[in-house]
C-alpha cells in the first residue's frame, strides 16, 4: 500500500509533486469520533501506517515517540479500566457517565496512544522533541487518509490522567501526545471555519 522505506544512504527526492497530496493536504479533514465504524485497518495495515508516520522530522534522530495500539477486545478491557479510574475519580458519577468511560475506546475500530517519549538529559530542547510528537500525530491521520481511513486526535481526559498514564506504563516522563481514532467514516464532517491568514502571517521587515 506505501512503498518501503528504502535502504539508509538512498538519495531522496526533496519534493515530491502531486495532484492527489496536494488535495490531501488542502481538503484534509477530521473525522466525527461519532462515525467511525469497523472496518478498521488490519494489524499489518496499521503497522504500516505507523512506519509511514515515523517519517517526520526529529532533531538529533531521537525518535522520542512511541505507540500504544488498541485494536479487538484491548478496546473493551482498556474501557473497563477507563469506567474503573473515572468512578474513582468522580465523586457522585452518575452510572450514565461510567457507562461512556466504558465506551471511549469503543468508538473507532483502531485507536493509537502517540506517546511523547523525550529524552530530557539530551540536548535537544524537550520542546523539540515533543514537536516531533504532534508532528507523527498528523503524520498519521494524513497516512491514514490517503490509504482510505478516517481519523480523528483526540486528547480528552484520559490524556492527562495520571492512572491512565500508570495503566499504560508510562515512564514520569512520557506524556500522551494523542489518541489517534481511525476506522471507516460513514459520512464526512462540514467544513469549518478557518482563521483569516492575514492575521497569522507576517512579513518580517527589519526595523527601520
Ligand atoms: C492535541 C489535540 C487534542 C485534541 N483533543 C480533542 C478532544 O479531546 N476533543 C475534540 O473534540 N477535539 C479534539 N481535538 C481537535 C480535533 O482533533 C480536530 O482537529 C477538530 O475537531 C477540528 O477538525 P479538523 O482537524 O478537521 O480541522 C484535538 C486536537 C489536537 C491537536
Amino acid at each position: 500500500m506505501f512503498p518501503p522505506a528504502p535502504p539508509v544512504g538512498t538519495t531522496m527526492l526533496p519534493a515530491r509533486p502531486s495532484a492527489d497530496a496536494r488535495a490531501l493536504l488542502a481538503l484534509r479533514r477530521s473525522a466525527s469520533k461519532h462515525h467511525l465504524t469497523e472496518p478498521g485497518p488490519s494489524p499489518d495495515a496499521l503497522d504500516e501506517l505507523l512506519r509511514v508516520a515515523a517519517r517526520v522530522p526529529d532533531h538529533r534522530k531521537l525518535s522520542p515517540w512511541r505507540f500504544i495500539t488498541f485494536e479487538g477486545e484491548a478496546r473493551t478491557a482498556f474501557g473497563k479500566h477507563l469506567a474503573r479510574i473515572h468512578d474513582a475519580n468522580t465523586p457522585g458519577a452518575e452510572s450514565r457517565d461510567i457507562l461512556e468511560a466504558a465506551g471511549l475506546p469503543m468508538r473507532a475500530p483502531v485507536v493509537v496512544a502517540v506517546i511523547s517519549s523525550p529524552d530530557r538529559t539530551h540536548k535537544t530542547p524537550v520542546w523539540e522533541q515533543e514537536l516531533s510528537a504532534g508532528a507523527v500525530c498528523q503524520n498519521l491521520l494524513l497516512a491514514a487518509n490517503a490509504a482510505g481511513w478516517g481519523g480523528v486526535w483526540l486528547s480528552e481526559w484520559m490524556a492527562f490522567n495520571p492512572e491512565v498514564a500508570r495503566l499504560l506504563g508510562l515512564t514520569d516522563d512520557e506524556r500522551i501526545a494523542g489518541f489517534i481514532y481511525l476506522g471507516t467514516a460513514t459520512m464526512g464532517c462540514p467544513e469549518r471555519p478557518r482563521p483569516d491568514m492575514s492575521e497569522k502571517i507576517t512579513r518580517w521587515a527589519p526595523p527601520t
